[in-house]
Order: structure tokens, then sequence, then C-alpha cells
């Protein structure tokens, strides 16, 4: 087991990652305020997963309140956290109930969202069994639901006090999610960490494969820099910003092609593409670097367009990303292949020829 810290002070935490870590109620206990705990999960994650963990859980003398939410991003709303707050409330939990996300990156959302509003906020565990989850989603408090105008608009910084990384869930993953998720693995080498590009390209086929060492070595790597980035901006006032290249491009694609139709993750490599083609008609990175970004997705397999619609759609949906200021949109594109820079300098007319030359046309 591989044991990372994301150092936030009084709010710090570790990141365990390992093989079997789901069956290590050890791990768990120290962090339970009171021995009851309310597990959320969705329906295709609960028959995989939910009734040993909650046997273990019982047998060590925890109280287990399971939750179980329709699969899907398309359930990632009001409704679906209330129904939540709904059985926590029935269960009689109180705030000294911990919550524990048992699924992807929409479980964890939601359920971190609903830790930070219960009872004006309780603990929580993030236990992540996408790769994408495991990447990027359980580590560093942002969590949220969406609206029909936007993708993560309403939601609430809420660390989590524990992530427990079990590597071997990832094995009933299905292909097209293990590829959305290394979207965000191969974000972490675009916008800060080159030589980790460099590996990714040399070992992508080993990650396809679901090579256990080279998904470990990947998992504890993106983790690091995601940690490294959380701790020096938590609330997302500078540097955070560039975990989310090719998201606002990304974003527009989820929320106009109807939540669930494209894979996050699918939506965050089109839309990288789009920043890449951007940061290149700037004239800082050279239609050769663009060919390596887009090589790398593709052997991914992963889209390097968007859909088609329309590029006075897109423009429309990214108004609503949360780096807007007065009206003006805050990008993150790449000053070079490694380096990734928050700019306002492109204009909508840059930004529109962008997104038409990597959007599919009809
Ligand atoms: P997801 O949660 O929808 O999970 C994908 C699918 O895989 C679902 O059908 C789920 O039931 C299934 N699944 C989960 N674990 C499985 C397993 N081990 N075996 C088989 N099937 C399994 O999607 P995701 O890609 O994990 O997460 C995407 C969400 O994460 C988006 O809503 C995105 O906005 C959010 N996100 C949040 C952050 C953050 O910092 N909070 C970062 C990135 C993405
Ligand atoms: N996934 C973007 C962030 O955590 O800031």
């Amino acid at each position: 087991m591989e044991t990372l810290n994301v150092a936030l002070g009084a709010r710090a935490y570790p990141i365990h990652i390992g093989r079997g870590l789901l069956g290590r109620v050890d791990l768990l206990l120290p962090y339970l305020r009171y021995p009851k705990v309310a597990v959320v999960t969705d329906t295709t994650v609960a028959p995989l997963f939910l009734h040993n963990f909650a046997a273990s859980l019982r047998e060590a003398g925890i109280e287990v309140v399971e939750i179980i939410l329709p699969d899907g991003e398309q359930f990632k709303n009001w409704k679906t956290l209330n129904t939540i707050f709904d059985v926590l409330l029935e269960q009689h939990c109180e705030r000294s109930t911990t919550l524990i996300a048992l699924g992807g990156g929409v479980v964890g959302d939601m359920t971190g969202f609903a830790a930070a509003c219960y009872q004006r906020g309780i603990p929580f565990i993030q236990i992540p069994t996408t790769l994408l989850a495991q990447v990027d989603s359980s580590v560093g408090g942002k969590t949220a639901i969406n609206h029909p105008h936007g993708k993560n608009m309403i939601g609430a910084f809420c660390q989590p006090r524990l992530v427990l990384i079990d590597t071997d869930n990832l094995n009933t993953l299905p292909d097209r999610e293990l590829r959305s998720g290394l979207a965000e693995v191969i974000k972490y080498g675009l916008i800060r960490d080159l030589p980790f590009l460099d590996w990714l390209e040399t070992h992508l086929e080993r990650l396809l494969a679901r090579e256990p060492e080279a998904l470990a070595y990947a998992i504890c790597r993106s983790c690091q820099n995601k940690a490294d980035i959380v701790v020096a901006d938590e609330h997302e006032q500078g540097e955070r910003a560039l975990l989310n290249i090719g998201h606002t491009f990304g974003h527009a694609i989820e929320t106009g092609m109807g939540y669930g139709e494209w894979l996050h993750g699918e939506a965050v490599a089109a839309g990288t593409l789009m920043a890449a083609e951007l940061s290149c008609q700037l004239g800082w990175i050279s239609a050769v670097d663009v060919l390596r970004v887009e090589t790398l997705f593709k052997r991914a397999g992963l889209p390097v367009h968007g859909p088609a619609m329309g590029g006075e759609r897109y423009l429309e949906l990214m108004q609503h990303d949360k780096k807007v200021q007065g009206g003006k949109l805050h990008l993150v594109l790449l000053e070079r292949i490694g380096k990734a820079v928050v700019s306002q300098l492109a204009g909508q007319n840059e930004i529109f020829r962008a997104i038409v030359a990597r959007s599919i046309h009809v």
C-alpha cells in the first residue's frame, strides 16, 4: 500500500492506494467519530461491492445505513441529492455519522455535497471505484450537483477525512469508463508534469491492458499532482484552475448534449484539443505539439473532436463557466507542453475558430 498526504493543516488527510483495500476496515476505523456510517453508492456499484463492504463494517461493530442512488450523470441533481437527506433523516443519522461515498465521481460529488450540507456539515470518506474518481474527483474536496444550465454549478468545498483507493475495483470497470479516466490522467502530464506525459506515451498500452503495476503508478502520480495543487490553492484562487484544462469546452459539451451522453473524460479530451488548438493559434505551441496531444488522446481511445453543436451554442454554454469574470472567459491554455496557464487573451473570434476546427461538421 502507498500512502500520500493531502497536507491541509487541521484538515489534512491520507490517500491510501493499493490492492484489496476495500476489505481493510481497519483503515477506516480511525476516521469514524462514532460507529455509524451511511454508505452512498449507485445501482451499478451496489451489486458489485456493497454487500461485502457493508458486511465487513457490521462485523467490526459499525451500524451501516445503505443509500443506493440511480446510476448516471443525469441523476446528479437536487432530486437525487434530496433522497440522501431523506434517508439520513429517516435513519436518525446524527452529526457524528460518517458518510462514505462508494462509487465514481457522480456518487463522490453528491455524497460530498450532502456531507457539506447535512446538519451544516458531517464527516465523509471517499472510496472511489472508477479510474476517473481515483485519479481526480475523490481528492481535493470539490463537491457539486449539476444544473440544467451548467455542470457542477451548485456545490461546496468540503474535504474528505480519508480517501481509500482499491485498485482491484477497476477490474469490473467498462473499457469506455477506463478510457474516460485516462483523460484526467493525461491532463496532469499536459499541465505540469512533462516526465509523466513521457511515461504515459511509453506505457499507455499497459494502462489500457489494466496492468496492476502500471495502474498503481499512474494513480499515485496523478494523486500526488492533485494533492500538490490542492495544498497550494485549495479554493481555486489561482493554480488549481489549471486542473480545468479543456473543461470549459468539455462542460459545454456535457450540458449541451444532455448529461450522460458524453462521458466527462470524453468531453474533457475533446475540450483539451480545443484548448490546444487555441494555444497554437496564439503562437504558444506548434502544430506538431497539437498533433502530439491528439495522438495520445487517440491512442487512449478518446475523442479529439467535439460534437456538432455549432460554435455559437458552445460559446453560449461556456458563459456559465465558473472561471467567467465580469462576463469575460478565462481559459486554461498551454504555454508549452507540460505547462498550462490561465489566460483571457483569446478573443471570441479566436475561441470560435478553435471550436470549429475541433468539432465534428455535419
Ligand atoms: P460515474 O460516477 O458516472 O461512474 C461511471 C460509471 O461507472 C457509472 O455507471 C458507475 O456506476 C460505474 N462504476 C463505478 N465503479 C465501477 C466499477 N468498479 N466497476 C464497474 N462499474 C463501475 O463517472 P466518473 O467518470 O467516475 O465521474 C464523473 C463525474 O465526476 C462527473 O460528474 C464530473 O463532473 C465529476 N468530477 C469531479 C471532480 C472533482 O474534483 N470533484 C473531478 C473530475 C470529475
Ligand atoms: N477537478 C478539478 C479540481 O478538482 O479542481
